[in-house]
């Protein structure tokens, strides 16, 4: 592959003509959307598909998924059924990616060879204009190399996909931080959760008026792996070993662990009195709302990764809200043993 250097184009009229353009001549974009940065490519172009997964180094066993800025254009590439359109009508343009039998324009190098579709209308202004403007659905896995943690800047873009594309789209930092929630609904009586985001379940139950399952965490069965294919256990992997805790002790100041770092998820209540906690020390959310840890999750990790530490120690959330859920699940699969 020829060595590229990125372009940083901020949102102008201008380059988002231009890059409309490049979309429609089968180039490749990173892009914003409000869970993460996507990496995007024109859906119903294979060729430019395939350098899609050459640019991230990711098998082609795992599927993408397709962001639209219509129901129309849904309806060009899936077969909508009435709980499609509910939750569509309830969360759309949203964090939420539905999986449907697909119709056959749809390249088999999209969905991996298989029947259905993954289909998400996303909410940033600047990927819904680009939307518009080239009027193509867009294939975007997250703009990352494969395995590694998922960007939330233009910046992380540049830092892993730098020297592999032409054109990254700045939007901003990513408003929620974590990748959308995927529901199968390719049986509308049986809907399942393939990937926890920041939906919560119960809303779901309730647009939809039946119960939704959550598929297990770990899909490492060749069951679950058919299910969902490319839900690899390891995942958004930081290269510093992560060992996890239920309940992480603020370490003391003199404590023989200078070399590793202690991730909190909301301020802890021993450091509460405490004015400077100690330089090892790093809480996700400030006020003390998921929302905020979440926000930031993937950028700690990342910027804890380019550091001196010989290990990171992070704190799991408790509660079973979306958020809580949706954490837990990418620290689990960033911890996971390669
Ligand atoms: O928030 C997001 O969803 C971000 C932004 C860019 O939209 N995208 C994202 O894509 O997280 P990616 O490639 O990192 O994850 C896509 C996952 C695949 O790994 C696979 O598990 C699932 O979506 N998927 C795609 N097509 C599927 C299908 N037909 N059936 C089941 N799962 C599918
Ligand atoms: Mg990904």
């Amino acid at each position: 592959m020829p060595k590229l250097r990125a372009t940083v184009h901020r949102g102008t009229p201008r380059a988002i003509a231009l890059l409309a353009r490049a979309l429609q001549r089968g180039e490749l974009v990173a892009v914003p959307t409000e869970t993460v940065y996507g990496l995007a490519a024109d859906a119903l172009n294979p060729r430019a598909c395939r350098s899609i997964f050459r640019a991230k180094g990711r098998p082609t066993n795992d599927p993408l998924i397709v962001h639209v800025h219509s129901l129309a254009q849904l309806d060009q590439l899936a077969i909508r059924n009435e709980a499609a359109a509910a939750v569509a009508k309830a969360f759309w343009p949203g964090p939420l990616t539905l999986v449907l039998p697909k119709r056959s324009c749809v390249p088999d190098i999209v969905t991996s060879g298989l029947d259905s579709v993954a289909i998400r209308m996303p909410a940033h202004p600047l990927l819904r204009k680009l939307l518009r403007a080239c009027d193509r659905p867009l294939a975007a896995p997250s703009a990352n190399a494969f395995g590694y943690i998922s960007p939330t800047t233009a910046e992380h873009v540049l830092d892993g996909l730098g020297n592999r594309i032409r054109h990254i789209l700045d939007g901003g930092p990513c408003r929620i931080g974590l990748e959308s929630t995927i529901l199968d609904l390719r049986d509308p009586k049986h809907p399942k959760i393939l990937r926890p985001g920041a939906i919560e379940r119960p809303e779901l139950e309730r647009v939809l008026g039946r119960r939704v399952s959550l598929v297990s965490r770990h899909l490492t069965s060749a069951k679950k792996a058919a299910i969902a294919p490319g839900m690899l256990t390891k995942h958004y992997s930081p290269r510093t070993p992560l060992e996890l805790h239920a309940k992480l002790r603020v370490p003391r100041s003199t404590a023989p662990h200078a070399d590793e770092a202690f991730v909190f998820l909301c301020p802890p209540s021993a450091l509460r009195k405490t004015k400077a906690p100690a330089a090892n020390v790093f809480v996700l959310s400030k006020t003390g709302t998921l929302d905020d840890a979440a926000h930031s999750l993937f950028a700690t990790l990342r910027r804890l990764d380019r550091g001196k530490w010989t290990r990171i120690h992070a704190e799991l959330a408790r509660g079973q809200s979306a958020l809580a859920i949706a954490i837990n699940d990418r620290l689990t699969r960033a911890a996971a043993k390669r």
